[in-house]
């Protein structure tokens, strides 16, 4: 039975559902999609479901070569979310019956000076510290491994369990396996959360009407602060992190160009290669505080492309296909909020910063538990959504 929202202006009423997901990215159709698979009514707003995020990223499933000192904790999450990867993508390959393009294909790290390889030496010391595996190469090795890498690779760290998947192609399964599992799409924005007697009841959509649901999850990316009727205390600490990323193409001629996701820290920038089995070779990332701008700049993609020519200089000679910007959706501790708000009936999964696409299978797990029990597993709780608010977060009602 699913609660009505109460009325305002000249919105029209429809039918409600018993879950409402407000934003059809990649975590909104995960979370949709295994709360269908758990006998739930689920309905995603959102433009233009399988959109967002995704649409950008490079897709890298970099827990051990993305670690950063002070995410110790977001470092459980996201090894747990990496080892989910190879069952559910098979498990989303078959629901849908599409490719994800996931590669179990190891990253190499390397260092272009002495600078960058005593960052390197650093992270790698945190690695072992913290129980990873990674292996320290020459940058003969380095070479050896991968021959376009430039002469003056000074040394690097082998990460044979950092994969890749391609987001566009997994965020293109979730939504066909959503429709599969009997996920129904509203084609709009959700403008406004509805809030009755203490608790949310849905939101009113961009069409005019007004959805009615028992439990509302708000999973709009870097867009989730923005909706209106969220209680000032309860608004998520979410701002947008522009990435500005290159598509190549690798002709068969060039191929294998490289073997595995390449990355570095060049001039205190992250960059990273990821090439795809299909050719495509995407080269990654700025991040600028930017706000809602997604412009690409000349000055991003020369930056980027300089780079990456220092790193591999054979890269001037690919065709260069597409060049994009978008925003991550980042949270004070760079960790995602999951679960129940102290609002009953609302839910956040946001606030997934650089990790959306690894922390993708963790993440429908828990906000199936969430939605299903009112309860986190384990594993998820320290990313609560009350650890940005004075008042401890109230469990929400089992739905009925
Ligand atoms: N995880 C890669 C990025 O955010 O650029």
């Amino acid at each position: 039975m699913c609660a009505s929202g109460n009325t305002s202006g000249a919105s029209r009423r429809t039918a409600g559902s018993e879950v409402l997901v407000i934003g059809g990215g990649i975590i909104g159709l995960v979370t949709a999609w295994r709360a269908a698979q758990r006998g739930l009514t689920v309905t995603v707003a959102d433009p233009a479901p399988g959109g967002g995020a995704a649409q950008v990223a490079a897709g890298m499933l970099a827990a051990v070569t993305e670690l950063h000192y002070g995410e110790q904790m977001l470092l459980g999450l996201n090894l747990a979310s990496a080892a989910r990867y190879p069952a559910f993508v098979e498990e989303l390959e078959e629901a849908s019956g599409r490719e994800t393009g996931f590669r179990a294909c190891g990253t190499l790290a390397v260092a272009l000076d002495s600078d960058d390889r005593a960052h390197l030496r650093e992270l790698h010391a945190l690695q072992e510290r913290s129980g990873l595996e990674s292996v320290w190469l020459s940058g003969r090795e380095c070479r050896r491994l991968e021959p376009m890498l430039a002469p003056s690779v000074r040394g690097g760290l082998r990460v044979d369990g950092d994969h890749q998947v391609d987001p566009r192609r997994l965020a293109a399964a979730l939504l066909a396996a959503c429709e599969r599992a009997g996920v129904a799409f509203r084609r709009t924005t959700a403008e406004r959360l509805t809030v009755d007697g203490g608790r949310a009841t849905g939101a009113l959509l961009g069409d005019g009407t007004e959805f009615g649901a028992d439990q509302v999850v708000l999973a709009a990316g870097s867009l989730s602060g923005r909706l209106a009727g969220l209680p000032p205390e309860l608004v998520p600490p979410v701002r947008p992190v522009k990435g500005q990323v290159l598509r190549l193409t690798v002709p068969p001629a060039y191929a294998p160009f490289l073997s595995r996701t390449v990355r570095a820290v060049v001039r205190g920038g992250h960059l990273y290669l990821v090439p795809r089995e299909n050719g495509e070779l995407v080269v990654g990332a700025t991040s600028e505080e930017m706000g809602w701008d997604t412009t690409v700049t000349a000055g991003g993609v020369y930056e980027l492309l300089r780079d990456a020519h220092e790193l591999v200089p054979g890269i001037t000679e690919l065709p260069l296909t597409e060049t994009r910007a978008g925003l991550r959706p980042a949270s004070p501790d760079n960790a995602p909020l999951l679960g129940p708000t102290a609002l009953p009936g609302l839910l956040l999964a946001t606030g997934h910063h650089r990790n959306g696409v690894l922390l993708t299978p963790v993440t429908g797990d828990a906000m199936a538990d969430a939605l299903t029990t009112g309860e986190l597993p384990e594993a998820a709780r320290p990313f609560a959504p009350g650890r940005f608010t004075t008042a401890a977060p109230v469990l929400q009602e089992q739905p009925v």
